[in-house]
């Protein structure tokens, strides 16, 4: 990933992201993909992870604090990187920031069931996804005369954030959520949460070859790419700058493993 500053402060017109920690660098990466040009400023709330074991009224709060951050450094479009801040707080947001594009990301119901041979897909989610408003109207409307299985993941968000890919608690968390999915005679698998690409493989691997996984990173970065109204003042170089509200060495550590993004990316520790 192209990175000039990391450590700029001053405000740069580019697009906003955030996630309860590492998951949304999942849906980053894809937006550089899309994007090459666009300076992108990651949040990673990692002091406040997970969201899908806290309350909405809370998930709300750190959304709102986060999205004023990125705003104040300069972003002109606010991708929510997080399925579990999207359920619960995308609306708020876009009723207080009229002005601002904001894109959500949502488990990919529609695209399961359009794949799904025998219209039986599973959503792999966070409890505080699962349980909103916003998915239940979602499935209502994307599955109906299809079959669902909603499987909640307590602990794999956290445990992904936390842990070496082959920790035996990881995957061990894995083989549980896997194991109900398979269970339950389905044959598409929309991984619901932004953190989950990340241990995609794996849950292949105990799902075996005849499930297909999908998630939204793609479509959320072309949507982003239809909104983003580049400045007339074009920066010399795309720009890329972390910030972390917990240990920012962790973020940097995923993204250097996972993405491949320059090592030398030092992500900034942010008390919000
Ligand atoms: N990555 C987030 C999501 O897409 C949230 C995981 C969490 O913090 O519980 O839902």
């Amino acid at each position: 990933m192209p990175s000039r500053s990391a450590s700029a402060t001053h405000p740069v017109a580019g697009i906003g992201v955030f996630d309860s920690g590492v998951g949304g660098l999942s849906v980053l990466q894809a937006l550089r993909r899309a994007q090459p040009q666009a300076c992108l400023h990651y949040v990673a709330d990692s002091a406040f992870a997970p969201y899908g074991e806290r309350h909405d009224e809370e998930i709300r709060d750190r959304s709102r604090r986060i999205v004023e951050h990125l705003l104040a450094q300069g972003a002109r479009l606010i991708v929510v990187a997080c399925n579990t801040a999207t359920a619960a707080a995308i609306d708020t947001l876009r009723r207080e920031h009229p002005d601002t594009p904001f894109v959500g990301v949502e488990p990919g119901v529609r695209p399961a069931i359009a794949l799904s041979r025998r219209k039986r897909i599973a959503v792999m989610a966070t409890e505080a996804t699962l349980r909103s408003e916003r998915f239940r109207v979602l499935v209502q409307r994307e599955a109906a005369g299809g079959f669902a299985h909603l499987q909640p993941c307590p602990g794999l968000a956290a445990a992904i954030e936390r842990d070496d890919a082959d920790s035996p608690g990881l995957q061990a968390l894995v083989t549980r959520y896997a194991e109900a999915v398979r269970a339950a005679d389905v044959d598409v698998v929309a991984l619901g949460c932004t953190h989950y690409p990340f241990v995609r493989d794996d849950i292949a691997r105990v799902l075996g070859d005849e499930f297909m996984l999908l998630d939204t990173a793609d479509a959320v970065a072309s949507q982003a790419a239809r909104l983003w109204r580049a400045p007339a003042t074009e920066v010399d170089a795309a720009w890329c700058r972390l910030e972390a509200t917990g240990d920012p060495q962790q973020l940097r550590r995923f993204a250097a493993r996972w993405l491949g993004m320059a090592a030398a990316i030092a992500p900034a520790a942010l008390v919000l």
